[in-house]
């Protein structure tokens, strides 16, 4: 098959923002790289399976008008698109690789994320009917992230003379004889994100348009001071280097400022090298500007070989404060008016870790934690929250009167210690039960659970990207032989969710409706709900 093909119609979009166009002998193919519907585009083939391409994007020849009135949020904004409006040229320069549909208005973003849950059910579909909600948009569509995830690195490109001459087999130290110059851009410390497509590369990042103004402060800030310190940045390719990642999290309705600082310190050897550490440890300790923005700091050890903030040896260690920030979650415009609800009561604060996971999107959790309790309704009984987290969703529930005890399931530790802590806060602790434990072997590693998990009015699955583990859909399965639930299932993956419901559904669920919501503005992401009986 010919590598790059050329003129394809793009005429849907799938999950993951994939681009789908079909072969003269009907075979699809799926492009990634940021083709939308009604683009015309060529691409080049990555693999050929036996009934589908996979490609990237190479350019777009020709493109929907309708699709493109958005105004971008962000400087760093790269598009395929804004390059060939500005050029006549495709090409892939310097560019941050997110946020790729900035150039769409909402309402084109909001509709396109409904085609694309559509499409995740279309196997389900063709088996029952489903109602598909219209989509819930975000409160906020710029400053809406309370966490941000940034990583240091460096940029270099090989000058196009040069890379010419070595690939014709010239030596480097006669290229440089000659003049040239090795390369274009050399930038030794970066702090952003991977260039699109290219992970090696780090694109340098002055602002971003996803998070509060407060934390675009605090984050050039502390670049200054890190750059500034003489300490190299972390080289991926040769795992050397001192800075690697810088987490920042925010309270949207606390204005509490967590930041995470990432580094390697295992290859600072010398006595230069440890002697700029304490400089930079000690200024940032003093520094004014960190000292009234940032609640608490953290400093993650990191010597793992993978490019990610944590792995099972990071050792964080809190700098300064209580090495936890506290968000709250406010459900009033979701609490009836005829309700007497005291306003304090339509409000649930969590204590949030470094490694605990939070809705990223503060306002738009309420949102969806909102729409799914008005989805729920009335129950009898007890919660069972499954991939529970912080227990942000079944003690949003339980505060707002919804169950009467709740047992909460989460794999990782220390978000159940804060669960356990948000129990208490929110004066429910005499009515919560947190396990740390895979939900797929709960049962194995916490047999007293059984006795636990009584009178289920209701299960809460929120699982991550890959969905339910057998083991769990074949418990749910058993504990509907003994309890007539509703099972609310959340999801930031419809593929993987529509592949669990259709599994559920054969086990004797009732599925009718799907309610996509959007936490992740400017991206192809879509979080979905829906209430099974
Ligand atoms: C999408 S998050 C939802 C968390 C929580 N429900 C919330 O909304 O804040 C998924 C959670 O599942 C947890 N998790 C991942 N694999 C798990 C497993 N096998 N068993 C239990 N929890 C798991 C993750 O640590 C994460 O907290």
């Amino acid at each position: 098959m010919q590598k790059i093909l050329k003129g394809l119609t793009v005429y849907k979009i799938g999950y993951g923002g994939i681009g789908i166009a079909r072969l003269p002998d009907g075979k699809k193919v799926l492009i990634k790289g940021g083709a939308l519907p009604g683009s015309i585009v060529d691409v080049r083939i990555v693999k050929a399976k036996k009934d589908y391409v996979e490609a990237h994007l190479l350019a777009i020849k020709k493109q929907n008008p309708e699709l493109l009135s958005g105004v971008p949020i962000c400087q760093h904004f790269f598009s395929p698109f804004l390059q060939e409006q500005e050029t006549g040229l495709q090409e892939y320069e310097i560019g941050c690789g997110g946020c790729k549909w900035q150039v769409m208005n909402y309402e084109a973003q909001l509709k396109l994320k409904e085609a694309i849950v559509e499409d995740a059910f279309g196997k389900l579909l063709k088996k029952q009917e489903i109602t598909f909600l219209p989509i819930i948009g975000s409160p906020l569509q710029k400053g809406y992230r309370n966490k941000i995830e940034f990583s240091f690195g460096v940029y270099k490109q090989l000058d196009e003379a040069f890379r010419k001459g070595k690939k014709s087999g010239i030596p480097e130290a006669d290229l440089l004889a000659q003049g040239l110059k090795k390369y274009a851009i050399d930038a030794d410390f970066n702090l952003g994100f991977h260039k699109q497509g290219e992970f090696s590369k780090i694109v340098d990042i002055s602002a971003c348009g996803l998070i509060t103004e407060k934390a675009n402060q605090v984050f050039s800030h502390l670049k200054q001071l890190c750059k500034a310190s003489g300490l190299p940045v972390y080289d991926q390719k040769t795992h050397q280097g001192f800075f690697r990642h810088l987490v920042l999290r925010e309270g949207i309705n606390t204005a509490q400022l967590l930041v995470n600082l990432s580094v390697a310190d295992n290859n600072l050897t010398s006595q230069e090298e440890t002697q700029l550490r304490e400089q930079f440890l000690e200024q940032l300790k003093a520094d004014p500007l960190l000292k009234e923005q940032v609640s608490t700091f953290v400093i993650s050890y990191n010597n793992g070989l993978a490019d990610i903030v944590r792995n099972a040896e990071t050792e964080i260690k809190t700098f300064r404060g209580e090495g936890t920030i506290h968000e709250t979650l406010d459900f009033s415009a979701f609490v009836p008016a005829d309700e007497e609800l005291k306003p304090e009561l339509s409000k649930v604060t969590f204590r949030i870790s470094p490694s605990s996971f939070f809705q990223t999107n503060t306002l738009g959790a309420q949102r969806l934690f909102g729409t799914a309790m008005q989805m729920i309704g009335h129950i009898e009984g007890n919660v069972l929250d499954l991939y529970c987290g912080a227990g942000s969703i079944g003690l949003s529930l339980l505060r707002l009167g919804i169950g009467k005890e709740l047992v909460g399931v989460e794999i990782v530790e220390e978000a159940i210690v804060d669960a356990r802590h948000n129990a208490k806060i929110n004066g429910l602790q005499d009515r919560c039960f947190f396990v740390a434990s895979p939900a797929e072997k709960m049962l194995i590693n916490f047999p007293e659970l059984k006795e636990k998990i009584q009178n289920v009015g209701l299960v809460v699955i929120d699982p991550p990207r890959e969905g339910l583990h057998p083991n769990v859909i074949k418990y749910l399965a058993e504990l509907k032989q003994q309890y007539a639930f509703k099972l609310l299932y959340i999801s930031c993956n419809p593929i993987t969710m529509a592949r669990d419901i259709e599994l559920l559904v054969e086990e004797g669920f009732s599925f009718k409706q799907v309610q996509g919501v959007d936490m992740f503005c400017h991206t192809h992401h879509v979080e979905c709900i829906s209430v099974l009986g």
